[in-house]
């Protein structure tokens, strides 16, 4: 019988995953469930075969160089690729993938619920409620932004910006998109195409982010976006907070340059600006785009079928590096 690979998983993942893995692996697992600190995760690579890391462990390029050799696959627990330093993957011959497909739904769910909630003011709403602050019915307060007939654009057509762009068609809304290039498929076709991000967001109502973070995208939400968006504005960020300068985007929602958002990640996170905290017109969530039980199997399975293929001597399907 062969020796099985040895496997570290960084986090605790759901049973029906661990159970899996367990089955077919000589696993390691981060019983604490905490984050490891680059000295602790560097640590805990050693005489690894493969490891299942998740978006809370920074793999760049000095850990990359400095894992041991038996290391060969580094398998994320994400969709997004954006803390692991993939050049330097490559430079090393380690293979990496991710896992997508299987969170497009659930995150794109996320960000109808922060376009709702940014729009019609549920954030505000809720704590007045819950604070005891409601006194009465008001006609003229909390009024919020209907989407019906709204402009609506989506930063980055990629799986989950089309999964949103589906979600948000029966709202009523016009649909309009930036990506690298123009999409072409039948779905999108009633989708507007605009060239820069800055002609989307001159265009738009509401934009949700829905890019990947990459050197590219970094701060493409600045201040020029933010001001073209304008003082009715709603922005929605699904993806990572890399993606928008949050110093323009505070001094718009407290200056009234902008009228809400609705935000899933963060700069830092889960060290967030400490300024999200008294922003009254911010909907805040804590990164829960994959957050379903159902999700968060599947994204398991997902990474054990990527490590099996390649253990197995096969190509495995989500390969990203
Ligand atoms: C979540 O943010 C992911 O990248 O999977």
């Amino acid at each position: 019988m062969t020796k099985p690979n040895r496997l570290l998983i960084t986090r605790i993942l759901p049973e029906p995953v661990m159970t899996r893995a367990a089955r077919n692996y000589e696993l390691t697992v981060n019983d604490d469930d905490l984050p490891y600190s680059p000295e602790e995760l560097a640590a805990a690579l050693i005489g690894q075969d493969g490891a299942l890391v998740s978006l809370t462990e920074k793999c760049d390029a000095q850990l990359i160089a400095g894992a041991p050799e038996t290391l060969r696959i580094l398998a994320t627990y994400s969709v997004g690729v954006d803390h692991i330093d993939i050049d330097a993957a490559r430079r090393r011959g380690l293979i990496v993938t991710n896992t997508p497909d299987v969170l497009t739904d659930a995150t794109a769910e996320i960000a109808v619920l922060l376009t709702l909630a940014a729009a019609r003011r549920a954030g505000e709403g809720e704590r007045m409620v819950r604070e005891g602050r409601w006194q009465r019915w008001s006609p003229t307060g909390f009024l919020g932004t209907g989407l019906v007939g709204k402009q609506v654009g989506i930063l980055g057509l990629g799986r989950i910006g089309r999964a949103i762009a589906a979600r948000l068609k029966p709202f009523g809304v016009d649909l309009h998109y930036h990506s690298r290039n123009p999409v072409d498929a039948p779905e999108i076709s009633a989708l507007t195409y605009h060239p820069s991000s800055l002609d989307l967001f001159s265009a738009c109502d509401v934009v949700i982010i829905a890019a990947a973070a990459t050197a590219q995208t970094r701060h493409i939400v600045n201040a020029a976006a933010i001001d073209a968006l304008g003082p009715q504005g709603v922005l929605v960020n699904v993806s990572r907070g890399d993606l928008v300068d949050e110093d323009a985007l505070i001094s718009a929602l407290t200056d009234g340059r902008l009228a809400a958002a609705g935000l899933d990640v963060f700069q830092g996170e889960p060290n967030i600006d400490e300024r999200w905290r008294t922003i009254r017109n911010v909907f805040l969530l804590p990164h829960l785009g994959s957050a379903t039980i159902e999700t968060r199997i599947a994204m398991g399975m997902r990474a054990l079928d990527n490590l099996d293929q390649f253990f197995a001597g096969g190509e495995p399907a989500d390969r990203v590096a």
